[in-house]
């Protein structure tokens, strides 16, 4: 069969070729379909890039208002998927319900699961746009305790999100434009970052030709991971933990570099970025205005600009490249919103679905497009006689 390259955690393999994102990890550059993340976090909003990642290229404004106007149409759950919720226990934890519902949609949306029927593709795209941050908003309703409201379908995506995780039926439920604002900007960048540990999921599972709703589940269950998507939750528990026992930072940091009980710095390293990671310096930019804006908090902000201060003077860090990723901040944003920790990673994945998406629409279309299937190096035991008894 060849010989076999050995490179576990695919360090310098290139599993496909792909158009969507671009990044230079020694200069801290990222670029959606050509176009730099900074002037997208400035001028776009969540739903225009969305749309620039799943199609190729930016919507005209009448463009961008039938894509809206389909996602609104279709925001609705199916009533017997509310009930799944009642099924969970009440303190389980967003993601897995949020996969297993992702997961669930293709149980009753039979009418879009094949992946090369064009028009079947593009309604399992409008669906899981309009669907899944109304299933996020449940999870999180269900972890309260709170009713499930209905979507309101005169707000937008990220609108209506809001207010379905934190309306009342009883109250009208006033948008604040701050959080608006900052929500739309921190699923912008973190809508897609090429082949990182989910989207490869992804497009493993979909390389089977398997479903768009399985694919982005399994990417959600990578996601979950605290090494990936689960790091903005474990940033905050780190900050909380320092704050809770009073150590000070450096004592910290001493512990991170002596590598105690496996102890890491979380949001920090990255396996591209070996300079800055341009999200980071745009969430570390607006952190401290929508942070002053909300009224977060100030205590566990100065633990994390300390940290990032003695770590970046620290030869540890320096000789390995480590620099604050894009969730060592974002935690922090999300707490002044009023989301709970829990809720960090799935914020995370409502970003990065339209990224999961144009990937796997890109690869369905691509013709060098084969069954994802690594080989190995074994080490287990030669031929072995079995014994006889
Ligand atoms: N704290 C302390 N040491 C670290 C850290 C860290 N956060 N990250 C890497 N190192 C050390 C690591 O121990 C190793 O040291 P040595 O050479 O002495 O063995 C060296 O730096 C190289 O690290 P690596 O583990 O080989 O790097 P990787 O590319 O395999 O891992 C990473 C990348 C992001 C998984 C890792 O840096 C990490 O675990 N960071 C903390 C978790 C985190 O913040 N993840 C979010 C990533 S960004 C959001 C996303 O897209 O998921």
């Amino acid at each position: 069969t060849g010989a076999v390259t050995y490179d576990p955690g695919f360090v310098n393999t290139a599993a496909t070729s792909s158009a969507i994102t671009y990044i230079d990890g020694d200069k801290g550059i990222l670029r959606y379909r050509g176009y730099p993340i900074e002037e997208l976090a400035e001028h776009s909003s969540f739903l225009e890039v969305s749309y620039l990642l799943i199609y190729g290229n930016l919507p005209t404004p009448a463009e961008l208002d039938a894509f809206d106007q389909r996602i609104r149409r279709h925001t609705m759950l199916h009533e017997d998927l509310k009930g799944f919720f009642g099924g969970f226990p009440r303190d389980a934890h967003p993601m897995p319900v949020l996969s297993s519902a992702v997961s669930a949609l293709s149980t009753f949306y039979q009418d879009s699961l094949d992946p090369f029927d064009d028009e079947q593709v593009e309604m399992a795209t409008i669906r899981l746009m309009a669907k899944m941050p109304v299933i996020a908003a449940y999870a999180y309703k269900k972890s309260i305790g709170q009713p499930m409201l209905y979507p309101d379908n005169s707000m937008n995506l990220v609108e209506n999100y809001l207010r379905l995780s934190f309306g009342l039926p009883a109250e009208p439920y006033e948008l604040d434009p701050v959080v608006v604002k900052a929500l739309d900007l921190l699923l912008i960048l973190h809508a897609d970052h090429e082949q990182n540990c989910s989207t490869s999921t992804v497009r493993l599972v979909g390389s089977a030709n398997a479903n768009m709703f399985a694919s982005v589940s399994a990417g959600i269950n990578a996601l979950f991971g605290p090494l990936h998507g689960g790091a903005n939750e474990a940033v905050l528990n780190m900050l909380r933990q320092i704050q809770d026992s009073g150590e000070p930072v450096e004592k910290f940091v001493e512990r991170v570099k002596n590598k105690e009980d496996g102890v890491k710095l979380m949001g920090f390293g990255h396996r591209v970025y070996k300079n800055y990671d341009p999200r980071a310096k745009i969430v570390k930019a607006t952190a401290h205005e929508i942070l002053e804006k909300l009224g977060g908090n100030d205590e566990l902000l100065e633990i994390a600009m300390r940290l990032e201060e003695v770590a970046l003077t620290d030869e540890y860090f320096i000789s390995r490249k480590l620099y604050p990723n894009v969730d060592f901040y974002t935690g922090l944003i999300y707490k002044a919103m009023g989301f709970p920790e829990k809720m960090f990673t799935v914020l995370f994945a409502i970003g990065r679905l339209p990224g999961w998406i144009a990937q796997w629409r890109e690869m369905m279309k691509d013709p060098e497009t084969k069954i994802g299937r690594p080989r190995q190096l074994y080490t287990g035991e030669p031929e072995r006689m079995y014994p006889s008894r």
